[in-house]
């Protein structure tokens, strides 16, 4: 039974209550939570399937219910369903053992009433490696709170993950967050998943060198890892999988006997030991209150070793270290900046780890992003950083060849617009199987194909005055055996052909532009001539068509 003191400035008065930290009293299917549906894992929300079309605030937008104030509609108009949003230890426990959840309550609030859902993202222990959103009270006691330390002995602004107290601490603040959601969200469910720390790992070296690192380092690997890894042979990350027999698929030994003596072994040792950290916050979460949870990783650019990017973040050679140490997280989760955006993606969309994007560009490059990772890897969710600068921005168009390749555009907000009503039919879709998509990355890249049952679709550039977009995606939905809705981001087409037994030749019987009017999509142009390069090609960028990009394609064959 643990006593606790919540602060409540709003009310303006203290309530000490009682808590079993035990067992929740909720059932956790009532609640958001994933769940295995036909071929996709998706997000259920108040019992039905839920796409997160979201984006992430900027770091320090959600520590000031005022300053929300003026953000949140704008976010609602950019149809937005979701918001990202950022709680920090230091602000809900400026005193140790004392909860200020005025700023929680305030963000709860400012999401209902403009009708959006959230992530709440716990900025305890690290933001990006460092340890910032700790409490003075924490920052202060390097005695109490000791730091990760360098190889000759210097400390680093970053707790070390290897210290009991840093993780109690952090743990308990998390509990009496997730406590206190469950009070005043339990019902509602405003808040749908968190994120538990953010972008973990050490820099600048591989590991962290304190006497506690040191002493777990010198222990060897855990029997809780080798028996993982034994159990998940056929499925592990390949790299990870070549590193492990290279040295002779070892079920005990230390780190290097197991992993080799490079600097990997290092990102390893300490992926295993963010990881065992994270279980215990996540597990010390979810006593009270079970939602969704998941860790995200900061992406390795070219020719980074560990240390130069975070080591021992849940990144794609370690996911399945951390999915042994930390088996509280429902996911794994990528921050995709970069460009190999499908690679990427695809590293993290696996049987047992669905696709949530919590990071990632916005504007067209990122639009068309969502639409492969939704429609191809049956994302539960996209969100673009820094949500809250985009689509405010007037569209200026003095030099701008493509309207749709200019980076403030609002490119997520009329995405989503689209997807907002085309979602049901994309759940449905990820459900069945029957979406699929594809991607052009860049220049380099001149075409992507897809399979569509009897069908096989082509996506190519279009080359035409309004020129070149760089990143293109289209996305099909199979509504039956010749039917198609379609959507696509830039400046490009799509031809069909077949490679099935029968009749050789694919033509377009028809391809209608629609919009939704009264719950229903109604064709309001059928797209012939120049629309369609005279019935060869469904063009995704047509600069007549304004908000309309939602194509019902009709195809058929002939010899
Ligand atoms: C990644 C971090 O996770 C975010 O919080 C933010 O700092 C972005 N980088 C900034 O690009």
């Amino acid at each position: 039974m643990r006593q606790l003191c919540v602060l409540t400035v709003l009310m303006g008065t203290v309530f000490c209550f009682a808590g079993s930290g035990q067992t929740t009293g909720l059932s956790q299917e009532l609640l958001p939570h994933l769940e295995k549906r036909g071929h996709a894992t998706q997000l259920i929300v108040d019992g039905k399937p839920f796409l997160i079309l979201g984006g992430e605030l900027h770091n320090s937008s959600s520590s000031s219910v005022e300053y929300m104030k003026d953000v949140w509609p704008r976010l609602a108009a950019m149809h937005l369903n979701t918001v990202l949003t950022p709680v920090a230890w230091e602000t809900i426990e400026p005193e140790e053992g004392k909860f200020d959840f005025t700023c929680v309550d305030g963000l709860l609030e400012g999401a209902r009433e403009n009708h959006l859902k959230l992530v709440l993202l716990w900025f305890g222990a690290w933001k990006n490696t460092f340890s910032s959103y700790a409490p003075g009270w924490v920052k202060t006691n390097e005695g109490r709170f000791p730091r990760v330390e360098t190889s000759d002995g210097r400390g680093t602004d970053r707790l070390s993950p290897f210290s009991t107290a840093v993780r109690d601490a952090d743990a308990r603040a998390f509990a009496e967050l997730m406590y206190h959601l469950r009070q005043v969200d339990g019902k509602n469910h405003t808040v749908l998943m968190v994120q538990v720390e953010n972008e973990v790992g050490v820099i600048p070296q591989s590991r962290d060198y304190a006497p506690a690192a040191d002493a777990a380092f010198a222990t060897g690997v855990p029997a809780g890892l080798t028996q993982y890894l034994e159990e998940h042979r056929s499925e592990l990350n390949p790299e990870l999988r070549a590193v492990w027999e290279a040295a002779g698929a070892k079920t005990a030994g230390s780190w290097q006997e197991v992993f080799g003596s490079t600097p990997l072994t290092n990102d390893l040792f300490m992926a295993w030991s963010y990881g065992t950290y994270v279980e215990k916050i996540a597990r010390a979460g979810k006593a009270e209150y079970p939602l969704p949870m998941y860790a995200n990783a900061a992406l390795v650019r070219p020719n980074y070793q560990p240390g130069q990017y975070n080591s021992g973040g849940p990144l794609p050679h370690s996911i399945d270290v951390w999915k042994a140490a930390a088996p509280s997280l429902d996911m794994l989760s990528p921050d995709i900046y970069f460009n190999d955006f499908a690679q990427w993606a695809g590293w993290y969309a696996l049987p047992d780890n669905p696709l949530f994007i919590p990071e990632s560009q916005g504007g067209t490059v990122g639009a068309a992003n969502a639409l492969y990772a939704f429609g191809q890897l049956s994302a539960i969710g996209f969100c673009p950083f820094g949500i809250d600068d985009q689509g405010n921005q007037p569209l200026d168009l003095a030099g701008i060849t493509n309207p749709s390749d200019h980076p403030d555009s609002n490119a997520i907000g009329s995405l989503y617009a689209e997807l907002a009503h085309l979602t049901p039919t994309i759940l449905k879709g990820q459900e069945e199987n029957s979406t699929t998509a594809a991607l052009i990355e860049g220049e380099a890249q001149r075409s992507a194909r897809l399979s569509l049952g009897d069908y096989t679709a082509t996506l190519t550039r279009a080359m035409n005055a309004s020129g070149r977009s760089s990143r293109i995606a289209v996305l099909f939905i199979q509504l039956s055996e010749n039917e198609f809705l379609v959507t696509g981001i830039g400046n490009g087409q799509v031809t069909f052909s077949t490679e099935k037994p029968g009749p050789p030749i694919v033509g377009i019987e028809s391809i209608d532009e629609e919009f939704f009017e009264n719950g229903a999509w109604t064709p309001r142009r059928r797209l012939n001539g120049d629309e369609s390069s005279q019935g060869q090609a469904l063009k995704l960028y047509d600069s007549d068509a304004g908000q309309g990009r939602i194509y019902k394609v009709h195809l058929y064959r002939y010899r």
